[in-house]
């Protein structure tokens, strides 16, 4: 009981295995450098408004200063009986300093106290997974740049539509996951606000400076309402949708990749590095890492549903359920994190194969747009040209040609404007280089699409 940092009131130690249920020490531990750079912030501001004396700030400052030294090299490890990080700090820097540590909690509480922790650690994390989410767009744009005439069948439906180029395919995930790292962006400015000062929930009687430890800190201010201070997480929920729809990004993306590398499609195959065998067939080539790619998403859609409900029903301020908010955003972290460190090599090194794709692509009808188009040339109506190109394509299939195959006169037979530059429309590399409009898919806009991603990277 006495080893509580608020042992006092209670007459009866708690339950063992309520105590272990109350702990957050194995989760939250991870914190451990933003909860001393928070505690640093907050002696020296208590110091400089008079707070506490010098020599106790200065004592204080010292004894965490060697914590943080002695957590980083290994010398001191986190006591997994205490209760939670804050605690934990707190104990050790009392065991080291004695009086001046127990001056520290002046005018704070755990409250305000893992909010802040909370927000530094995450604005950590999301700087390092917005230069991940970067770091992938920008192999993404070396494939895309070395396959930008490269043509394939585009689709809808899954069903082949009409010709694109492989690099103009690629770079539609470049665009997803640009908006992406913005949405990351966004949500770590607005969570850019500290908690601190805020206290317990009604702030405090001390003369604190909370716009003093904010400044210290890397902050753009102090958050305006001590109560919303300590008791929203908003933060948590906004990086967790825009992870949970970054996870959906690259889930797609796996999925494509699972389909290409499929004996069916044969469009790409994966490095070695980035794929595995079957225990039984020994043929086998699986395509793993996009696959758990695509299964972690559901994780990722789960840290965000815990969290939104989490809170749903919560009243003012803090609450202890709050302290489920860790366990969720840090691993929809990670989760996200070890996802694009393994999807941006995979990518990088996996083999295009682009004979199959320029095959795939002269089969399925694609270019029968084009005719239609050719038919509008010569001023049919689109809805007419689309119903006597329809009937054209069934014929081909009937006779089991495609539509470049199909000589003139059968042409002639469904109407006579046609003539022989009809095949000049429906050349298939001809059908990708012709459809020229802004974000369309020629070598050309891929590579201006390149360009401009590479310079907003
Ligand atoms: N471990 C707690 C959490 O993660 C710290 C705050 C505890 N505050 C309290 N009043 N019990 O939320």
């Amino acid at each position: 009981m006495a080893d509580k940092i608020w042992a006092g009131r209670a007459s009866q130690a708690v339950d063992a295995a309520a105590d272990s249920f109350n702990s957050s020490i194995g989760f939250d531990s991870r914190m451990y450098a933003q909860d001393i750079k928070g505690s640093m912030a907050h002696a020296a501001m208590l110091q400089a408004q008079g707070i506490i004396s010098a020599a106790d700030g200065e004592a204080i400052a010292a004894g965490l200063e060697a914590i943080l030294a002695d957590l980083e090299s290994g010398a001191l490890t986190v006591d997994p009986a205490a209760e939670d990080i804050h605690s934990f700090v707190e104990a050790e820097l009392t065991k080291r300093v004695g009086d001046p540590g127990r001056r520290l909690h002046t005018a704070r509480s755990r409250n305000d106290q893992v909010a802040l922790d909370v927000r530094m650690y995450l604005r950590e994390r999301t700087e390092n997974t917005v230069s991940l989410i970067k770091n992938l767009i920008s192999t993404i744009c070396t494939v895309a740049e070395e396959y930008a005439f490269t043509v394939m069948p585009g689709y809808t439906h899954l069903q082949r539509a009409q010709p694109i180029t492989f690099g103009h395919h690629l770079m539609a995930y470049a665009m997803m996951l640009l908006r992406d790292a913005g949405r990351l962006n966004d949500a770590s400015k607005r969570m850019n606000v500290s908690p601190l000062g805020s206290c317990a929930l009604a702030g405090t009687t001390y003369p604190i400076d909370r716009a003093m430890t904010a400044a210290a800190l890397g902050f753009d201010g102090a958050t305006m309402n001590s109560l919303d201070g300590v008791a929203d997480r908003d933060f948590c929920v906004e990086l967790a949708a825009a992870l949970a729809l970054m996870m959906t990004h690259l889930s797609r993306f796996a999925e494509e990749i699972i389909l290409w590398s499929s004996w069916e499609f044969r469009f790409v195959e994966l490095s070695d590095a980035y794929s595995t065998g079957s225990s039984i067939m020994p043929q086998k080539k699986n395509s793993d890492m996009a696959e758990l790619v695509r299964g972690k998403t559901g994780r990722v859609y789960g840290d965000l549903m815990a969290l939104l409900t989490m809170l749903k029903g919560l009243p003012l301020a803090y609450n202890k359920d709050m302290q489920e908010d860790k366990e969720q955003i840090f691993d929809a972290f990670d989760t996200a994190d070890a996802c694009l460190t393994v999807f941006a090599p995979m990518t990088g090194t996996m083999t295009v194969k682009a004979d199959n794709m320029r095959r795939a692509a002269g089969t399925g009808f694609i270019n029968a747009t084009d005719l239609a188009d050719w038919l509008v040339s010569r001023d049919v109506p689109f809805r007419t040209a689309y119903k006597l190109t329809g009937q054209i394509v069934a014929e081909c299939t009937r006779l089991g040609v495609t539509l470049e195959e199909l000589p003139l006169e059968k042409y002639k037979e469904f109407s006579p404007l046609f003539d022989g530059t009809l095949y000049d429309a429906i050349d298939i590399d001809n059908c990708v280089s012709r459809r020229t409009s802004y974000g369309g898919p020629t070598g050309d806009s891929v590579l201006a699409q390149v360009k401009a991603v590479r310079a907003m990277l």
